[in-house]
């Protein structure tokens, strides 16, 4: 089964209407699609098993050749890698491992030469344990780092989001210092103004070296003002009501906006923990971030296609400006087992509907050509700190080790992440050895040499879409009309100006005509749609 693409040239215009409230304005980020790059799993130029800069340089020609305008590297910067990366050691340096600065100067020019901009991962909330500023904060109560970090007498009940407390004692001063996830990622003390002046400082460095913005990680966890009222439990589970969310979080973003807003054209995204639509739409707004991660689509766990049109519509109903559009990211299982049943055409359809809908669209690499989960099959093959930490808790709490690798896998962000398979070569082509973690051993037929060659594979598929969205303003700023749900039949208008795109997605089973009216013309897709068949039309 497959369906056939045309990008026929626009003839007709189908419509008699104007768009009312359309005060849109236009920056280069509503118009990108972007693609997020795990760094350590996405290509190898020296052989030592971990992606780096000149590695990816070597692949920015298949990032054009996709059509996407926008790419999110995860953190680069100097790290002992508890978290790859989201454990900062120094806000200024890169890890060894990916490059130096010159490789990633390099890296960003070749990008901008190709119509690509980049924004970084920013981790601000904490750094790791192996800082300079923690390492000199441990070293008593009088440092001048010491109020770098959050320290108590007695710690309160706060649990840390990678499993067990969010505390620990230091040895020499008694007290203990707070960290929401890793015991070995500690949270910065935002109440403090030198901490600030930092970040800032940071920022511009790399706002001067080119950056296009950036990716702001668990920002809405940043302040604490409510550290003396413990967390309500209910039902043995703690709820995290006084840890995220604080007073003081817009107060500090707006620190970090206003040191962007010195630089031309910066964008920035924010991760916002929180699958509540209130609380993220709060942060998107001026003076505050771009826009934020809803976890609107990434958070649906097995494919429901009401469950779909339900989180369009609270998209459209509650998110002002732009919501982002994503199933997944480096946190999250790989769409095609989570929703796409390992059927590259449904894949394919999810793909069309986050490219065509209203928002702001950010592919995980891999996806376009269809990378599936990696699981542990025994804890020593665990890289990630979440997996390896509820394998623990749950081996503490006496589970058999077969039920804690349950636990730990269900917790186990590895999942999304083994290097990207790019051809058939041994190690996919990723990296000329063993990489820190193994390859997919499906890489011999899904790899991007081989997809691109196969004319309807979910590679050229992505192709097609992406190059769509590039050239139809309708798909980057048009409003919805008709969006509706009708027998696994999605469907809805974009208009913008004078255009009109209508896209009409069959998630469901077998063959379903649909009549899509004289005057328009086909764009992608077929006019008899097959299962999982898309089409769209101008
Ligand atoms: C974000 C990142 C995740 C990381 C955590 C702590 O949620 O996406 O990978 O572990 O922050 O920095």
């Amino acid at each position: 089964m497959r369906f056939y693409a045309s990008l026929i040239p626009f003839l007709t215009l189908v419509t008699s209407f104007t768009a009312v409230g359309q005060s849109t304005q236009k920056t280069w980020w509503k118009e990108s699609v972007f693609y997020e790059i795990y760094m350590p799993s996405y290509a190898d130029s020296n052989g030592d098993g971990y992606g780096d800069f000149k590695g990816m340089e070597a692949k920015l020609d298949h990032l054009q050749k996709l059509g996407v305008k926008g790419i999110w590297l995860t953190p680069f910067l100097l790290s002992p890698k508890v978290d790859n990366g989201y454990d900062v050691a120094s806000y200024y340096d890169i890890d060894p491992v990916y490059g130096n600065t010159d490789d990633f100067k390099n890296y960003v020019a070749e990008a901008h030469k190709r119509g690509i901009k980049v924004i970084m991962d920013m981790v601000l909330n904490h750094t790791s344990t192996e800082s300079k500023w923690f390492k000199e904060a441990s070293k008593g109560k009088d440092n001048p780092y010491r109020d770098y970090y959050i320290w108590r007498d007695k710690p309160n009940n706060w649990e840390s989001f990678f499993g067990g407390p969010a505390w620990q004692k230091d040895p020499l001063s008694g007290q203990y210092y707070y960290h929401k996830f890793d015991v070995k990622m500690a949270d910065l003390n935002w109440s403090n103004p030198q901490v600030v002046k930092e970040v800032q400082e940071a920022l511009r460095y790399w706002l001067n070296l080119g950056v296009d913005g950036f990716r702001l990680d668990v920002i809405n966890f940043l302040t604490t003002e409510s550290i003396l009222t413990d967390n309500p439990v209910k039902e043995g589970k703690q709820e995290h009501q006084y840890d995220i969310d604080q007073a003081g979080v817009k107060d500090a973003i707006q620190k970090i906006r206003a040191v962007v807003d010195e630089y031309k054209d910066r964008f920035i995204v924010g991760e916002i923990g929180s699958d509540k639509i209130d609380i993220l739409k709060q942060y998107q707004s001026p003076g505050l971030l771009d826009v934020v991660f809803n976890f609107n689509f990434g958070s649906i766990p097995s494919f429901s296609t009401k469950r779909i049109y339900d989180e369009l519509q609270s998209m459209e109903n509650n998110m002002p400006g732009y919501p982002t559009l994503f199933f997944g990211s480096h946190d999250m299982p790989r769409i095609m087992d989570r929703l796409a049943g390992n059927d590259p055409e449904k894949a394919l359809a999810l793909a069309a509907l986050m490219l065509t809908a209203k928002g702001i669209p950010f592919i995980y690499y891999g996806e376009e050509i269809g990378m599936r989960n990696t699981i542990a099959k025994t804890p020593e093959e665990m890289r990630d700190i979440q997996g390896k930490t509820f394998y623990k808790l749950a081996i503490d709490a006496g589970k058999n080790p077969a039920a804690a690798l349950v636990e730990g896998n269900d917790h186990n962000r590895d999942k999304s992440r083994s290097p990207m398979q790019w051809d058939s070569s041994p190690f996919a082509g990723f990296s000329t050895r063993q990489s820190w973690i193994p390859v997919n051993s499906d890489f011999d037929s899904v790899n991007v040499e081989r997809l691109q060659q196969a004319p309807y594979s979910i590679l050229n598929g992505y192709k097609q879409l992406i190059a769509l969205r590039n050239s139809e303003k309708a798909l980057q700023y048009g409003r919805y009309k008709n969006l509706q749900l009708s027998n696994d039949l999605l469907s809805f208008e974009r208009i913008y100006k004078k255009e009109k795109i209508t896209v009409v997605i069959n998630f469901g089973k077998g063959m379903r005509k649909i009549q899509p009216g004289k005057k328009l013309r086909i764009l992608y897709g077929t006019d008899v749609l097959v299962e999982n068949g898309v089409a769209i039309y101008k």
